[in-house]
């Protein structure tokens, strides 16, 4: 009896041993969820090719503990995302602010990709502020032949931030330029405020400026002039199509993916709810599993073997 009971011990032991970790690690949810620094990259974001929504694939980079934000007009530093107001705070090196301005045309802009752009864009709170633009500038072009004979039209105040108070800024007395004179006189404004919505794309070659900046405001605060706005790129993202593939997909225990792609075009990719050793085209409830569901390892037999012998034995003595 003894050695049974030991035979017994044994037995189920090594069905632990050998069972158990390749078993759990079959199980293992892979996660997508990630930080680079000290700032957390979740869903619809990523920073691994297959993990979170297609429109945002290719779009973060994390390097050196920095992340980064990659778009058609150039690479972003990302300060911080706000995923409960969907977006996202972007500095760019060569944007002016405040305290210096920046010329010859070293900004980025912001402009995304055709493809990208029902995803990402920039908030409609986010003032862009085109600096040294030319008289033929397509900005004031385009308006002008829209029939606007009002050549302040295209440039206005967004959310209470315009040049006129970013005049203020001691940046101006630096660049020797400012409250002298009228602006709109003779030559075009030597700063136009826009929305990003007027234009779609800040594009400093196509719009012939030599610099811009971008500020937004720290909603609900009242700030007290330039000098107390947010300089940066505040951008917005919407996941097309909503949240409830997603949801759907985490409420069964699964992480949100898609289909490896190799092209920027959303043809043929596809979202996937990845159920730890399958991936499922709807979430890990359903049938529509791909691979892997209720096939059985060999581990698993030996295991079923091993139980079924050693009850028997134990039944039997
Ligand atoms: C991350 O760390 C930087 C300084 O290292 C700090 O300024 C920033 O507020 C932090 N961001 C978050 C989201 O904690
Ligand atoms: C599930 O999809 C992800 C992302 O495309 C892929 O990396 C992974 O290998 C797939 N897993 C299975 C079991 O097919
Ligand atoms: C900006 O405009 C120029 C000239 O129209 C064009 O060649 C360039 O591709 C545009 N850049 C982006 C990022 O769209
Ligand atoms: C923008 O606001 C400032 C200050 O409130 C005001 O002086 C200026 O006329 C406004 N500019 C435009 C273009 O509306």
């Amino acid at each position: 009896m003894a050695e049974l009971k030991l035979l017994v011990t044994t037995t189920m032991f090594l069905i632990t041993v050998l069972v158990m970790p390749p078993n759990s690690a079959t199980l293992h949810v892979p996660t997508c969820r990630s930080y680079c620094g000290n700032i957390t990259v979740d869903y619809p974001f990523s920073l691994q090719q297959g993990c979170g929504h297609p429109g945002f694939r290719d779009l973060l980079f994390c390097i050196n503990d920095v992340l980064m934000f990659h778009i058609s007009s150039g690479s972003y530093r990302v300060l911080d995302i706000d995923y409960a107001y969907r977006s996202l705070s972007l500095h760019d090196p060569h944007l002016s602010t405040c305290d210096s301005i920046v010329l010859g045309r070293r900004g980025n802009g912001f402009s995304v990709e055709p493809w990208r752009s029902p995803y990402i864009s920039a908030s409609p709170d986010n003032v862009f502020m085109l600096l040294g633009c030319s008289a033929v500038s397509p900005l004031f072009q385009l308006l002008f032949f829209q029939g606007f004979a009002d050549r302040h039209l295209p440039c206005r105040n967004v959310s209470g931030m315009g040049c006129e108070e970013y005049y203020d800024c001691p940046a101006w007395d630096w660049v020797g330029r400012g409250k002298a004179g009228s602006r709109f006189g003779s030559g075009p404004p030597e700063c136009c405020a826009v929305s990003f919505e007027a234009i779609k794309a800040i594009n400093l070659t196509k719009l012939q400026c030599e610099g811009y900046s971008s500020a937004y405001a720290l909603a609900p605060l009242r700030v007290d002039g330039p000098h107390e706005w947010a300089y940066g790129i505040r951008a917005t993202y919407s996941v097309q199509g909503g949240d409830e593939f997603c949801g759907a997909c985490e409420a069964t225990g699964g992480t949100c993916g898609y289909s490896d792609v190799d092209d920027h075009n959303d043809d043929g990719v596809k979202q996937l709810c990845m159920c730890g050793g399958s991936n499922s085209t709807s979430n890990c409830d359903s049938g529509g599993s791909s691979s892997n569901k209720g096939t059985w390892s060999p581990l698993n037999i030996l295991a079923g073997f091993m139980i079924c012998a050693s009850t028997w034995i134990t039944s039997h003595k």
